[in-house]
């Protein structure tokens, strides 16, 4: 596994891979690999000739009272992990080399990077997409993979690809659980044990849509409240917002239309601790 750290050298492999019709498959973190992660690499070797893994914990997507300077950056660790999954070049640059001083253009995600997340992080979703963008003209992939555990992101990023004619084929990859239904996720470390096994009540919040849904409920917003109350009766926890939205464009669903796809969306504290959760549901 080759690391590099330089973007214009990065390019150069890209453009000699390409040219030596080489199929490219990137997986972007921001590192503190853990299993989800290691399922996307997974993903991207199975369907790619050569992966790409890009580590970089990206300044623009965090908020002035976010954890950019606490995130954890185990990056040794990181690139043992890479190593043993197969990954085959690391691009993990330093910010001044994304961003150097004279950096101006930034990507405007519009409606779609305002609402929920967007409008708990204000500004989030456009460092994302201006991070995600500059990857992709630095990585050149065919292929890029991403977890749904980030449900808003993925659509984000799909939209980037559409709106910018970008001929890169996007690739989700499912949520991988804890034992008790938890996303895995590179915060849940700031979880206390207590407030992990508690943890449960999103997933237990997802499944009771899925009852609730294919028992024919239709009042999607009434389900809503229902999961909040379950949240809410679980000691330490408190929801941000539980909301469903339809699967195709991303826009709050009120009542479920037999035949269509929703999306549950979950975010709930943890004491401090800021959690999401999703789930693709049938109607
Ligand atoms: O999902 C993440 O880890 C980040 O948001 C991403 C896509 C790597 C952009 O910084």
């Amino acid at each position: 596994m080759q690391i590099i750290t330089e973007p214009r050298q990065m390019q150069a492999i890209a453009e000699k891979l390409r040219l030596n019709r080489q199929l490219i498959g990137v997986v972007m973190t921001m590192g503190a690999l853990h299993e989800g992660h290691l399922s996307l690499i997974k993903l991207a070797r199975q369907s790619a000739g050569t992966v790409m893994l890009t580590i970089f914990v990206n300044p623009s997507q965090f908020g002035l009272n976010e954890d950019l300077h606490q995130y954890p950056r185990p990056f040794e660790q990181d690139v043992a992990l890479a190593k043993a999954a197969g990954v085959d070049y690391l691009f993990a640059p330093e910010a001044g080399s994304m961003y150097p001083v004279n950096h101006q253009i930034t990507v405007e995600c519009g409606a779609l990077g305002q609402r929920l997340e967007g409008e708990r992080r204000p500004g989030h979703f456009n460092g994302v997409a201006t991070v995600v963008s500059k990857l992709f003209h630095i990585t050149k992939p065919h292929i890029a993979i991403f977890g749904e555990k980030d449900a808003q992101q993925l659509a984000v990023i799909r939209k980037i690809v559409e709106d910018f004619n970008l001929d890169i084929n996007i690739v989700a990859a499912p949520i991988v659980r804890e034992e008790n239904g938890l996303a895995v996720s590179s915060r849940n470390i700031y979880l206390s044990s207590q407030e992990r096994s508690a943890a449960a009540v999103l997933y237990q919040g997802i499944c009771h849509a899925e009852k609730s849904i294919a028992g024919q409920k239709k009042n999607l917003s009434e389900i809503a409240a229902e999961i909040e109350q379950m949240i809410f009766s679980t000691p330490g926890y408190r929801p941000d917002y539980v909301t469903f939205v339809d699967e195709e464009r991303f826009e709050p669903a009120e009542t479920a239309v037999a035949g269509k796809e929703y999306r549950l969306l979950l975010a709930a504290f943890a004491g401090t601790v800021r959690l999401i959760d999703n789930g693709k549901i049938m109607a």
